[in-house]
């Protein structure tokens, strides 16, 4: 899975993908994550990236050109080093994007090459959205500094899922999310601390009867927690990554 990264500050990233389970999936050649500065795409003498917006306001603006200028070349060397025509998403990170669940994740895991744009300042020009983004994710309904910590975010869930990343013992068959459930409750050694016991069935070794503890528990979290998750999806506006308004 290759990862694409636009962004200003390209060092944000190197602390989550030098440790654990990103840092072992680069090492065995199954996660690529390669960063574009987008001022190193920026024409004027002084690599100006950003500027007023038309019509006032506080803040600046980032420049359509150089995020142009740099997707662009990225997906023509993707198209040139590529046999088959490759489908590759252009996400812009935006608090106005869909909400990502483990369901978009899924979505995207699909893709060898997925490209994510990291909006800063006020925000992009619009014709970054209009004619280059094929989809806009936002991590949750709350407003970051810039699109960096989002990205990092989309890299880590998504790249989990790719075959082999995540050893068996790490598997994502029984974790929240999956099946549309929180997890059942974990315990490990020791079976009594401080006074607080493993519910007794963990103990039993009857495996049967620890899957039916397990799905109620996972229910009556579910319940307890979010139970929005059991009232069924809903369908908000998205553009999705099908809906291609860009010329990609
Ligand atoms: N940029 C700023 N806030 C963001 C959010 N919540 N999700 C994605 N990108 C963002």
């Amino acid at each position: 899975m290759n990862f694409h990264v636009f962004t200003l500050f390209p060092a944000m990233f190197q602390g989550p993908l030098s440790e654990s389970i990103l840092k072992r999936a680069q090492e065995k050649g199954l996660l690529n994550v390669s960063l574009h500065d987008i001022r190193d795409y920026a024409e004027n003498k002084h690599r100006i990236v950003d500027d007023y917006a038309y019509g006032g306001g506080p803040g600046m603006v980032m420049k359509p050109e150089p995020v142009f200028k740099a997707v662009e070349s990225q997906l023509e060397w993707i198209r040139e080093s590529q046999t088959e025509p490759a489908d590759v998403p252009v996400i812009l990170m935006s608090p106005k994007g869909r909400v990502l669940t483990q369901d978009v994740a899924r979505e995207l895991a699909r893709h060898s090459d997925i490209m994510l744009i990291c909006g800063h300042y006020e925000g992009v020009d619009q014709r970054i959205v209009d004619y280059l983004a094929t989809d806009e994710i936002s991590i949750g309904d709350y407003v970051l500094t810039g699109g960096e910590l989002a990205a990092m975010v989309v890299i880590d869930c998504v790249a989990r899922l790719g075959a082999g990343v995540l050893g068996s013992e790490e598997s994502t068959s029984r974790e929240s999310h999956t099946d549309g459930l929180l997890q059942y409750p974990q315990y490990t050694r020791p079976p009594e601390y401080r006074g607080w016991t493993v519910p007794e069935v963990l103990l039993s070794g009857h495996h049967a009867r620890i899957d039916e503890w397990r799905r109620e528990q996972s229910m009556l979290e579910t319940k307890r927690r979010r139970p929005d998750l059991l009232e069924g999806p809903e369908e908000p506006f998205h553009r999705g990554i099908d809906s291609h308004e860009s010329q990609y």
